[in-house]
């Protein structure tokens, strides 16, 4: 099977799996949940979000969260920004790293930021270049690449056109999000393939929520395509507010097993990693969907019921 040698995984639980949580995590939580992360060898993550309070309440801590977080070498730290005022915060709170991000769906695009396509690229070509003039890198998010909660299919051709105009926009990296986990291999095989025949592998990564069990699968022939960064969430958290419909992405630990049983490398330490999602199931307050995790929290439960019954 071609596969690469090694994936960089993108973390996005702080951010996309906090965001989407009934409950409030008090800062020193979540600060403790992203240095576990890092941890356990993850070099790539998204910890906060710099967007309006009244939107996304879960992430009004932005700032103490971005000041709190330990920043050892080597390890990139990102934050969503929609806007100007989100740059400006996120820059004076010590980031370095910066995402910006629209769907390919005017009606996601509306419901999650209330701007059209045309007013999103707008603030992006304000947001962009400030940014990199100040040093720090740009990552852009295309939402709904593969259905829209309120417009149902989306046509490739639109995605293929906004990923040139984000390239040519000069950001790093492009992920392309299945924001509701609806799509399935041979489609992502189609699109991904529409994408690819304009843009290199290398501009991009994927961001799979993992709704209906496919993500993984999908993950495996975005990788068969030549894609190496794949994003993840710590336990399987997420889910975008604005996207009814949307669950967990798909969960670090799951993607990561896969990956080492085939010989594929991230640098990542396993047993860390599952140390990080067990502690953020103790603070959201409800068990997280990852498989590997309840397999692994399972094996732990059962080696101590043994132990009890011999001692
Ligand atoms: P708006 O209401 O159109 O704009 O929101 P506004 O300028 O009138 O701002 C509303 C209020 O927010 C104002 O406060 C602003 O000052 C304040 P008020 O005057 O009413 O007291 N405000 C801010 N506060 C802090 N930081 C800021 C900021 N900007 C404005 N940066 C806006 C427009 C874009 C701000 C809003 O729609 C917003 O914040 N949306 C964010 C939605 C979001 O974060 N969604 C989830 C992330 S996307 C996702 O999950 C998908 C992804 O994972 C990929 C995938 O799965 O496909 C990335
Ligand atoms: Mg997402």
């Amino acid at each position: 099977m071609k596969l690469p040698a090694e994936v960089t995984i993108y973390e996005v639980g702080p951010r996309d799996g906090l965001q989407n949580e009934a409950r409030q995590v008090p800062t020193p939580d979540k600060i403790r949940f992203i240095d576990a992360l890092v941890g356990a060898g993850i070099k790539s993550i998204e910890i906060t979000s710099f967007v309006s309070p009244k939107w996304i309440p879960q992430l009004a801590d932005a700032a103490e969260v971005a000041r709190g977080v330990s920043r050892p070498a080597g390890v990139r730290m990102s934050a969503l920004v929609p806007n100007r005022r989100g740059l400006d915060t996120a820059i004076a709170s010590g980031m370095k790293d910066i995402a910006v991000f629209l769907s390919a769906s005017e009606t996601h695009t509306k419901k999650n930021v209330n701007k059209t396509i045309a007013e999103a690229l707008a603030a992006f070509h304000e947001v962009v270049p400030i940014a990199r003039a100040a040093g720090v890198g740009c990552r852009a998010y295309v939402s709904t690449v593969f259905g829209c909660p309120y417009e149902g299919d989306v046509d490739p051709a639109r995605v293929v056109s906004l990923v040139g105009e984000l390239r040519d926009l000069g950001v790093d990296q492009i992920s392309l999000g299945d924001t509701i986990g609806v799509a399935n291999p041979a489609q992502t095989e189609d699109v991904l393939g529409q994408i690819l025949a304009k843009h290199p592998a290398e501009a991009l990564a994927v961001h799979f929520h993992d709704t209906q069990g496919t993500a993984l699968a999908n993950c495996l022939v975005a990788m068969q395509m030549g894609i190496t960064t794949i994003d993840a969430s710590a336990g399987g958290l997420g889910g975008c507010p604005y996207a009814p419909g949307a669950s967990g992405n798909l969960a670090t630990e799951d993607v990561v097993a896969m990956l080492h049983a085939m010989n594929v490398k991230t640098g990542i330490d396993l047993d860390k990693l599952v140390e990080a999602s067990r502690t953020a199931a103790t603070f959201v307050g409800h068990e997280l969907p990852s498989k590997y995790l309840k397999a692994h929290l399972g094996k732990q439960a059962r080696a101590r019921r043994r132990a009890e019954m011999g001692s």
